[in-house]
């Protein structure tokens, strides 16, 4: 099958979904439509993307024949998910979920179970590993010739953005779990097993409408011996902003180090001396989107394994968790505690 044969039904035509629009119609692929409750956004989807059908009920859209993969960018929401991943199992359609899958560990393990027990292919749509710039740090990251063997990273997305969707201000879990799991599953996917989290959590005095924290710092180990820090700063005021989706990305080998963002990257190598700048086509925002959901179907064609899988995605969740429990007792908290 082409790409194109894999109808994708979107549920949720908010904010990011117009991401998701503007990338899918870049690569090609085939929209059969939308579901969304809101009739003001169904209009507006309607008048922009001039979808072939729009409808308020998910029901409608996930049991038309042509829809086989299900689009899940609703709020995170457990309350609003489960149905809609439940109902598309039931149907045999593939999952693609946007990213948090949700904000609980023990929740996002119930969603896997719902796709496992109907034997559907379930993607997150984790897109911090289809972020054009990150896959190009990648081979730098896996050669030992480049930066030789990694053993410390950094990641810092600072700056003042304080969120206005109406789901963050009523989330108890915002920054670490909205943001922060895109850099978990970041590392997990370039370092393996995590084995020990030590995290600080806070939000600005200021930042009186939002319920969760805007501040984390997560401290993770890895079973490879590889550590570093995972720092999310949306409280940020001063002058040397490093803003989403352009957060700062340092890893230190042994013998180099790769230092850049989703838009410019430069690799240092010492033996010999030399900066590498590595080329590439493509920004997060929509490029990133389109390379995730045209991965999936890629591997849906060939039944291939695909990167993200629900299942996969577990092990971020699971690092964001143990930052959650870390941060509110104070302590070091060892992976196989969860
Ligand atoms: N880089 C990224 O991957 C990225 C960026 C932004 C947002 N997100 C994620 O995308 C998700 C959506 O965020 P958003 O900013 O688009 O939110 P949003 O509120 O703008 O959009 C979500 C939409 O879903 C609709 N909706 C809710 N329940 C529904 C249902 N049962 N059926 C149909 N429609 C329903 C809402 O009316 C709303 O329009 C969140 O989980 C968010 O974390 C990811």
């Amino acid at each position: 099958m082409a790409r194109s044969d894999w109808g994708i039904g979107i549920v949720g035509l908010g904010n990011i979904a117009n991401v998701h629009l503007e990338a899918y119609r870049k690569a090609g692929l085939n929209i059969v439509g939308g579901a969304e409750v809101d009739a003001r956004k169904r209009k507006l989807a309607q008048e922009r993307w001039k979808l072939p059908t729009v409808t308020e009920d998910f029901r409608e859209l996930v049991s038309m024949p042509d829809v086989k993969v299900v689009d899940v960018a609703v709020p995170q929401n457990i309350e609003i998910r489960r149905p809609i991943i439940e109902f598309a199992a039931e149907q045999g359609r593939a999952l693609f979920v946007q990213k948090p899958m949700v904000p609980y560990l023990s929740q996002a393990k119930e969603l896997v179970r719902i796709a496992e027990q109907h034997s559907v292919p379930f993607m997150v749509n984790q897109n911090s590993l289809f972020v054009p710039g990150f896959m190009a740090m990648e081979p730098y990251l896996r050669d030992p010739r480049y930066i030789g063997r990694p053993y410390y990273f950094q990641i810092e997305n600072r700056s003042w953005a304080y969120p206005r969707h109406k789901w963050a201000a009523t989330q108890d879990r915002f920054i670490t779990s909205a943001m922060g799991i895109h850099h978990c599953a970041l590392v997990v996917h370039w370092f393996g097993e995590w084995e020990s989290v030590y995290a600080l959590q806070g939000r600005d005095a200021s930042q009186s409408e939002l319920k969760g924290e805007n501040l984390s710092v997560i401290s993770v180990k890895f079973e490879s011996g590889v550590q570093g820090v995972i720092i999310n700063n949306w409280c940020y005021r001063g002058s040397r902003p490093r803003p989403h989706p352009r957060e700062e990305i340092v890893i230190q080998g042994d013998a180099g180090a790769i230092t850049g963002d989703s838009e410019d990257i430069c690799v240092t190598t010492c033996d010999p001396p030399s900066e590498i700048r590595p080329k590439f086509q493509g920004k997060w925002f929509p490029d990133a989107f389109g390379n995730s959901m045209c991965h999936f179907l890629d591997a849906l064609d060939k039944e291939k394994p695909f990167l993200s899988s629900g299942r996969e995605n577990l092990k971020a969740v699971a690092l964001a968790e143990a930052a959650y429990l870390s941060a509110a007792e104070r302590r070091e908290v060892r992976r196989e505690e969860l």
